[in-house]
């Protein structure tokens, strides 16, 4: 009888643990998911246009968040909003290419995050050098990654001309290396990107081959996470193809 008895209360007692076992690990689960992946989407051009070479074409993004917000209450941070333009000579190139854009999308992303696009675009002089030409000066010397990585930490001054770049203390060494090993490889083909909610894409002059030709539009923002979880952030984005005449 006794031993009945204490069997019993021995499993009460582990189904009880049990119980708040499982329970502990759903509030887990609850609390490193409940961060929503922004919806991003290209607002124009729609999908159905047709784009012209050598003209600019006015595009615009909307994001929403369930943490960050709605970009059209301007609760999104404009400059962490990404817009990549490639153009493709055949529609069969675009699997293998959105198959490749992370290695673009990240170092892009950790950069908007950070404070880069102030100072610096893709092939413009803005305070900072373009990166296409800080990939002509370094790309084919010895170490060029480790000094720019240190120049990008601790900041630089007298090589570009008068203006200075503070230090970035916020990047990573991991971030820094993705970062310096993207823009030096910005030389021959820089990535054409746009920061911002709206713009315009400037189109080239015709290219050959050009009758299959396509567009590639991918927008991107990544979220801040939850206050449950800062670091589980996500990213969040929207490719579209267009046809180009
Ligand atoms: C306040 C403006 C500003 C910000 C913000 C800024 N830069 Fe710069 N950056 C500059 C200027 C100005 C130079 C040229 C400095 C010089 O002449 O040594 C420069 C130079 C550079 C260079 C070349 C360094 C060299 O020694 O030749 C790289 C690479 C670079 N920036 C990347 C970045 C990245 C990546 C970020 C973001 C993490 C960033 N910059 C943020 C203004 C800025």
């Amino acid at each position: 009888m006794i031993t009945w008895f204490m069997q019993d209360l021995f499993v009460r007692h582990l189904v009880t643990y049990l119980l708040s076992l499982i329970g502990l690990l759903a509030h887990t689960q609850v609390l490193i998911e409940n961060n929503h992946t922004p919806v991003v989407k290209i607002d124009k051009p729609k999908v159905s246009e047709t784009i012209n070479w050598n003209t600019l074409v006015p595009y615009a993004i909307n994001v929403t968040d369930a943490e960050d917000g709605n970009s059209a209450y301007e609760e999104i941070a404009e400059k962490e909003v990404l817009l990549i333009v490639q153009y493709l000579e055949n529609p069969s190139l675009v699997d293998d290419y959105l198959a490749r854009i992370n290695q673009d999308l990240v170092p892009l992303v950790a950069m908007s995050q950070s404070t880069c696009f102030n100072c610096h675009a893709a092939t413009t002089k803005l305070i900072g050098p373009s990166f296409d030409l800080v990939a002509k000066r370094y790309s084919a010397k010895d170490n060029a990654k480790g000094y720019l990585m240190e120049r990008l930490i601790i900041g630089s001054s007298g090589v570009w001309g008068e203006e200075k770049m503070p230090p970035n203390p916020d990047i990573t060494e991991e971030e820094a290396g993705l970062i310096i090993d993207w823009i030096l490889n910005q030389e021959d083909n820089p990535v054409q990107f746009y920061v911002g909610l709206e713009g315009a894409i400037r189109t080239p002059e015709v290219q050959s081959n050009s009758d299959k030709g396509v567009y590639v539009l991918t927008a991107a923002y990544k979220d801040h996470g939850s206050t449950s979880s800062l670091k589980n952030k996500k990213l969040g984005l929207q490719t579209i193809t267009l046809r180009v005449k």
